[in-house]
């Protein structure tokens, strides 16, 4: 984890490999720039008029300083016109510490703005900064490992380090290494990340102050009733595992909340098999239940008076000599009971036991991440999750926490029509709906398990894996859910 330093300084004075100026649009005659200017006898302001660099957000222009600052290197970094948002900052946060990298520093400075909220830009900074280092490369012949800067000084004149500056700070600090766990889960290949290692993992890293992990293995689960883990489990040979993770505060607890995550390790489709294309991502299917682990490993850090309970349901899917059939119908504890048509439509199947299960504790809220419809993707593209609830406080919680964690939240309607499109001529429900509107129609079927419970279900299927590589992250595992919920959490 990188050190962060809070000092009192300005960009003129502070001794760094790289300092970092953030430069709103079309503002290139501030007092720190003329300074700048000054000390190098003119020079930036030459290279600023031959450069295109206007401050436009996101664009950089690197200038070495050849030993006429305490800096090596000074980077203008643009943060655009207007109100800078949260998002922007990270990036910030990001491009900083990549140029660090990239000239091989072993620190970097960034210069903080006088703005009211500047604890929060700060925070978002930190983390974007952060974020930008996460690396996978254990399975690389050739991975040699980069350079990477050790510490990021956050500097201004007359910056003092107020608690709410070190909160902000401690805030991105602790989330990050959540970030990267639930990154590192869902980047680990599919036949070692298996049920078994998914809870062995949460077992390593819940522990400590008020959190204990449970888990069970096939008997038990199939002695609790668990149905629909036990039917996706049967075309395997792995064992499933149903990981419970709790953590209670140290005094009262104020609320109680229930965070539930899709645990498939490997989703081939069953006997419902998917084309190999489409497989080819597919051990990303556990990203929902690594959110829910990598969260609740963070809860003792941020030492939070609600008391959490993580629930991850986990197996792969896979169409082995003993599969479910296309035609089976699955009873579940609650005495409802599904038809499944298509063994690929798995995860609404054992998340309807987690559900189930996690509304007997009656907790004030319930939240479900899922990579859960491909329809989903279909509808709104890769970066954006969707939000189903039947209770709009909650959802609202959600959509303000997820905009400030910098996670794209979107809301879709639980259309109780559509309940038409899940009735079976055999059983309550059948696990799939009609050939529109798929992502509400398997959330239809995860409210028929929650009961009265004020409850979140969170299609994560497009951002819980990017692509391409971005600033915050390498092509891969994102992690997620982990920024949001934590933010849910500590604002709750
Ligand atoms: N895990 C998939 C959903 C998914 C697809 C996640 C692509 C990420 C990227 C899920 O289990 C699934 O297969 N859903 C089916 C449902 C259908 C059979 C009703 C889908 O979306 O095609
Ligand atoms: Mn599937
Ligand atoms: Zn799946």
């Amino acid at each position: 984890m990188m050190e962060i330093r809070i000092r009192d300084s300005s960009a003129d004075r502070v001794k760094s490999d790289l300092v970092a100026i953030p430069v709103r649009d079309k503002e290139l005659d501030g007092a720190t720039l003329r300074a700048l200017d000054r000390r190098l006898k003119g020079e930036l302001r030459t290279r600023m008029g031959k450069s295109k660099f206007t401050g436009a957000e996101g664009s950089v222009l690197l200038h070495p300083t050849a030993g006429l600052l305490p800096a090596a290197y000074l980077l203008f970094i643009g943060v655009g016109a207007g109100e800078t948002s949260g998002d922007t900052w990270r990036k910030t946060g990001a491009k900083a510490r990549k140029e660090a990298a990239a000239i091989g520093a072993n620190e970097f400075a960034l210069q903080l703005t006088t703005e009211k909220n500047f604890e929060a830009a700060a925070g978002a900074i930190v983390e974007g900064a952060a974020l930008a280092g996460y690396q996978f490369n254990k399975y690389r012949s050739n991975g040699k490992p980069v350079a990477e800067p050790k510490s990021l000084t956050l500097f201004r004149t007359g910056l003092k380090k107020t608690a709410a500056l070190q909160k902000a700070v401690d805030l991105a600090q602790t989330t990050a290494p959540g970030v990267f766990l639930a990154r590192d889960l869902v980047n680990e290949p599919p036949s070692v990340a298996t049920a078994k290692y998914l809870a062995a993992q949460a077992q390593r890293v819940c522990q400590g102050r008020g959190l204990s992990v449970e888990v069970w293995n096939k008997k038990k689960i199939a002695a609790m009733n668990l149905a629909g883990l036990l039917a996706v489990n049967r075309g395997s040979l792995e064992e499933p595992r149903f990981i419970r993770i709790h953590y209670r505060p140290a005094g009262k607890a104020r609320k109680h909340v229930a965070l539930i995550g899709k645990g498939i390790t490997f989703d081939s489709g069953g006997l419902s098999l998917k084309p190999s294309k489409s497989m080819e991502t597919m051990k990303l299917d556990m990203a929902g239940g690594a959110a829910v682990i990598a969260t609740m490993s963070c809860l003792p850090k941020l030492g939070l008076d609600i008391e959490v309970t993580g629930y991850v349901p986990t197996t792969d899917n896979l169409p082995g000599h003993n599969a479910q059939k296309p035609g089976d119908v699955i009873r579940y504890m609650n005495g409802k009971t599904i038809e499944v048509l298509n063994t690929d439509a798995e995860g609404r199947l054992i998340l309807a036991d987690a559900l189930a299960l996690a509304a007997l504790q009656k907790p004030d809220y319930m939240i479900n991440l899922a990579t859960l419809t491909g329809a989903f993707m279909t509808a709104l593209g890769t970066q954006v999750a969707g939000i189903f609830s039947n209770n709009q406080p909650l959802a609202d919680r959600l959509l303000q926490s997820s905009q400030d964690a910098g996670e794209k939240l979107w809301q879709l309607p639980l259309v109780k029509e559509y309940k038409e499109l899940i009735k079976s001529s055999v059983a309550d429900m059948k696990n799939i709906g009609g050939a529109h509107g798929g992502a509400i129609t398997a959330a239809l079927i995860l409210q028929e398990f929650v009961g009265d419970t004020a409850w979140a279900h969170l299609d994560i299927a497009g951002p819980a894996f990017a692509e391409s590589e971005s600033l915050l992250g390498p092509k891969g595992g994102t992690g997620f859910g982990v920024r949001t919920l934590i933010k849910f959490l500590t604002g709750l």
